[in-house]
């Protein structure tokens, strides 16, 4: 009896581990998904600096220029918005301005306008817009008059078409922590040179003091002012610009956003800020909004409905597309917030092949696979995401280091769309090489230093549109 047993015993042990076996098997093949980064942060909490710290001091002068900030103010290129406040007095709006070559000094005339959040009144706010500049051309400009004139200057991108080298840089939720300060200089030191920046909402975290606190716009807007002066940030609008707060009165959403960060949206067509795009260099970008309605018949959704059609990716190979909360993105932490958003657009994505989708809004780092999850139609059942290689890939990237600190709950296990993830701060490059190939790489905030942690060589999906999978 005791040999049949064992016998016996062990044809079941042999059943249960071959069907053990095939569980795992199984299960490696449903949850194939792609890197989680070993390499884990020292937890610490990421904190604002204090007001006295030396990156948000004013500069010196009576009513000296402060918070100065570019973006771009054409729909080409050749125009640039120049913003800054003056907080003694209203001052000037003039801009004067001149090319690396000449000794005439043109002028603009800009606007300037207050606005009141609760008990705070911002100081005089000037947007001053200048058109018609030359391409690749360097340019120099002066704010302010009498002896508080500050001068910094610009480069306009290459002329629009196909095979122009362009780098941008890459950051998110940056805050205004020790942690966004490295972030930020990490993308000033990094030898790849990024030569404007996709930002991809989420600026001043102001909304996460007292009252909203618009005094922490003010410091944001100082302390990034060494990269925003000398070269254009493309802002999308996250949640924490929203500083929608009824119990302080204060009714009117992306109040302080809009007041202080003006976008060229009229250039393409669009009726409100929030949604618009531009082209520079090699790249179509368009900007969209988590937090403007998107269902069918609303303005963003009918913008974005006949803007696609006009991409001509003869002239723009690459088609970038920025918005706040993620579509696919495997950390617990705002999990799935995006997915009313995919399920309006996500087929127009993959119809006309954009090649990469850029959001923010989880505080961690995650690229996903070429998936998309377009076939369901209510009765079929066909809901899972499925290697696509007319679909983007999607990177989340807000991981600038703000003080809410990261978000390092992922789930488990990492699913098949996901190739790479960790929750670590850090800022990305995308540096397009010509109409085929781009370079993608994610650098982490490791103790002090920059590392590559992460990269991928991109194919454009319409000129070069073979499997770039890095997992699969
Ligand atoms: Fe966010």
């Amino acid at each position: 009896m005791a040999v049949l047993g064992s016998s016996s015993s062990r044809s079941v042990a042999v059943v249960g581990a071959v069907f053990v076996l095939v569980l795992v098997l199984d299960g490696a093949d449903v949850c194939n998904g792609g890197k989680t980064s070993t390499y884990v942060r020292k937890e610490e909490k990421a904190v604002d600096m204090p007001l006295d710290s030396d990156v948000f001091r004013v500069p010196p002068g009576y009513n000296a220029p402060q918070q100065v900030h570019i973006t771009q103010g054409d729909h080409v290129g050749k125009g640039v918005i120049v913003s800054w406040v003056t907080q003694d007095e209203r001052g000037s709006s003039v801009v004067r301005y001149w090319s690396e070559n000449s000794e005439h000094k043109l002028e603009a005339k800009g606007n300037v306008h207050r606005y009141r959040f609760y008990n705070y009144t911002s100081g005089y706010i000037h947007h001053c817009t200048l058109r018609n500049l030359m391409y690749n051309t360097k340019y120099y400009y002066e704010v302010g008059i009498g002896l508080t004139v500050r001068q910094f200057w610009f480069m306009t991108p290459p002329e629009v078409g196909p095979d122009v080298p362009y780098t941008f840089g890459l950051i998110g939720d940056l805050g205004q922590s020790f942690d966004s300060n490295l972030t930020l200089t990490h993308y000033e030191n990094n030898p790849q040179k990024g030569q404007t920046v996709l930002f991809v909402g989420d600026l001043s975290y102001a909304d996460n003091y007292p009252n909203h606190d618009n005094n922490r716009w003010d410091t944001w807007a100082r302390f990034v002012e060494r990269s925003l002066a000398y070269q254009p940030w493309i802002w999308t609008a996250g949640n924490h610009e929203l500083d929608f707060a009824p119990e302080i009165g204060e009714n009117q959403p992306f109040k302080p956003f809009t007041h202080r960060y003006h976008v060229p949206y009229r250039a393409s067509n669009s009726t409100a800020p929030f949604w618009y795009s531009i082209k520079r260099a090699s790249a179509y970008i368009i900007v969209l909004s988590s937090y403007s309605a998107y269902g069918k018949y609303t303005p963003q959704y009918k913008w974005l409905e006949q803007e696609l059609p006009k991409v001509n990716r003869s002239e723009t190979p690459w088609l970038i597309v920025m918005l706040h909360s993620p579509w696919y993105n495997s950390n617990n932490y705002h999990y799935m917030e995006g997915e009313t958003m995919r399920v309006m657009f996500e087929p127009w994505f993959v119809e006309y092949k954009v090649d990469v989708v850029l959001s923010g809004h989880v505080h961690a780092y995650e690229r996903s696979e070429r998936v998309s999850n377009i076939a369901y139609n209510i009765v079929n059942g066909l809901c899972v995401p499925v290697h696509d290689l007319s679909a983007p890939v999607y990177i989340t990237i807000g991981d600038g280091g703000n003080l809410e600190g990261l978000a390092t709950n992922m789930t488990d296990p990492q699913p098949n769309y996901s190739a790479y993830r960790e929750a670590s701060f850090g800022h990305a490059i995308f540096d397009i090489k010509n109409r085929t190939h781009a370079y993608y790489s994610w650098h982490r905030n490791q103790d002090g230093y920059a590392v590559e942690a992460d990269s991928m060589w991109f194919f454009n999906r319409v000129w070069n549109p073979v499997d770039d999978s890095t997992s699969v």
